[in-house]
């Protein structure tokens, strides 16, 4: 039973309780986002990649209006990022609060309350039996950035292997690791040397069907008798990397037994096994962190995006004994856990666990899995795979072509979804959606894909 949230019971004055959710009420984009869409093309750098003309003003929950007073249903979540909603009342009391005691002390050089008591409150929550360390960042890549600093001073070994598929950001180190798109790396090598990829499970995809398929020892086959057999000292291997759940590689589930067997390689050799949780992580999977869902424990964990519901906050937290090899200056932050992300994130925690999110995440994730299943078998000839846990579900499509086509078609509808991997769409709500919400999304997804289907029946 799903206890109703604070966040239903005191929406803002601007979201009228009559006004259906979504309502589109102009062309999209309206003509107050199409003046801010020519600014913002003469000025912004060129590199974003922006999906579609979405231009938020205000959001509560799981409703955005835009620019125009459009009403959106939003199953991005700002890309995994807004947990507890938009402008959860607890989290924006937070952060109100904080900002009017404390904006800024820097916590690498001296001692700051809410520091440490965000580092408690994660290391609480570490997927890790024994003691566990937290350092704070501003990001998902500088988290990235972190453990692999820290991987390679606690080993004393300079390599790393990540996975084809895999997303672990845009500065240097992150995107040596990263491996999802090629054009990530086009015009910036050379990259961090020592960074070796090998291929993910359920990588591979059948050029006819488009199904998707894993064999079970190939990733391992890779590393044994590939990379460790002809280029790579298993013995100077420092960490591996991985994301239990591929994000932005397509939203790929590993099996359970795969991440077991990956813990097992890494014993074998004594190699750091590294949790990218920064998108998986937070309940979005209806386990604090999704690399639970496995029963394995990692040695390094990595947080930002949902940590702190849409304040810059990242964390890399260790089993304490990794993180006491370095000593002091070997690592800082001017901002990261700074005070206002520190009291977002806290409250982002205090509501998950008051408001049960963790199990909404899975109530409403395997109603929605459950619909979008049957949406394959409606539209088989369009969609190729719908998998996924919790709020973390990818529904893949025969052709890039075609979800890009339906992204568009549920955005004109009032509902939003992001593309990943090659042909895949992203359903990543907030965890406080509620049935209605699943419900009302899942009609509309049904509604747009009937719309590309019947458009390419015709042409
Ligand atoms: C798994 C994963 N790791 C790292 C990152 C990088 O995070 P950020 O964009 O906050 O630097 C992302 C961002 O999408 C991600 O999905």
């Amino acid at each position: 039973m799903i206890m109703r949230t604070s966040a239903e019971l005191i929406a803002p004055a601007w979201l009228d309780p009559a006004r259906p959710v979504p309502d589109i009420r102009t062309a999209l984009p309206g003509p107050r986002a199409s003046e801010i869409l020519k600014r913002d093309q003469a000025v912004t750098s060129p590199s974003l990649p922006r999906a579609y003309p979405l231009m938020p003003r205000r959001a509560f929950g799981a409703v955005i209006a835009d620019a125009d007073d459009n009403l959106f249903l939003d199953f991005n979540a700002g890309i995994a990022v807004n947990s507890t909603g938009h402008c959860h009342p607890r989290v924006v009391e937070a952060i109100q609060q904080q900002a009017a005691h404390l904006l800024h002390y820097s916590a690498s050089d001296f001692y700051l309350p809410i520091y440490s008591q965000m580092c408690e409150a994660l290391a609480a929550t570490a997927p890790m039996t024994g003691p566990v360390r937290v350092f704070l960042t501003n990001s998902g890549a500088e988290a990235v950035e972190g453990a692999l600093k820290l991987a390679r001073h606690a080993t004393g070994r300079q390599n790393v292997i990540s996975f084809y598929g895999g997303f672990h950001g845009r500065t240097y180190g992150a995107v040596s690791l990263t491996a999802s798109k090629s054009k990530y790396h086009k015009g910036f090598g050379p990259l961090l040397p020592g960074v070796y990829h090998a291929p993910y499970a359920c990588n591979r995809l059948d050029p006819v069907t488009g199904a998707r398929s894993h064999d079970p020892d190939e990733t391992f086959d890779y590393l044994e008798n590939v990379l460790f057999r002809y280029e790579l000292e298993p013995t100077e291997v420092a960490a591996i990397f991985v994301e239990p759940i591929q994000g932005e590689g397509g939203y790929i589930t590993p099996p359970a037994q795969w991440l077991v067997r990956l813990r097992e390689l890494c014993d074998a050799y004594e190699i750091l096994l590294v949790a990218d949780e920064v998108q998986s992580g937070v309940g979005r999977t209806g386990k604090m962190w999704a690399i639970e869902l496995a029963g394995v424990q990692p040695d390094i964990l990595l947080s930002a995006k949902g940590i702190a519901s849409g304040l810059p906050l990242g964390a890399f937290m260790a089993r304490a004994e990794l993180m006491q090899a370095w000593s002091m200056g070997a690592h800082g932050s001017t901002y990261g856990g700074s005070p206002v992300p520190c009291a977002a994130g806290l409250a982002t925690l205090e509501v998950i666990e008051s408001e049960n999110l963790l199990a909404n995440a899975t109530e409403q994730g395997e109603y929605l899995l459950g619909g979008l299943r049957e949406l394959w078998r409606d539209f088989d000839g369009l969609i190729t795979d719908v998998r996924g846990v919790g709020l973390m579900i990818g529904v893949e499509f025969r052709t890039a072509a075609g979800a890009e086509a339906v992204q568009h078609a549920a955005f004109e509808r009032g509902l939003l979804v992001l593309e990943c991997g090659e042909s895949t769409l992203r359903i990543s709500p907030p965890l406080v959606i509620s049935r209605d919400q699943a419900e009302t999304g899942l009609r509309l997804f049904a509604d747009a894909i009937g719309a590309v289907a019947a458009a390419s029946l015709v042409h």
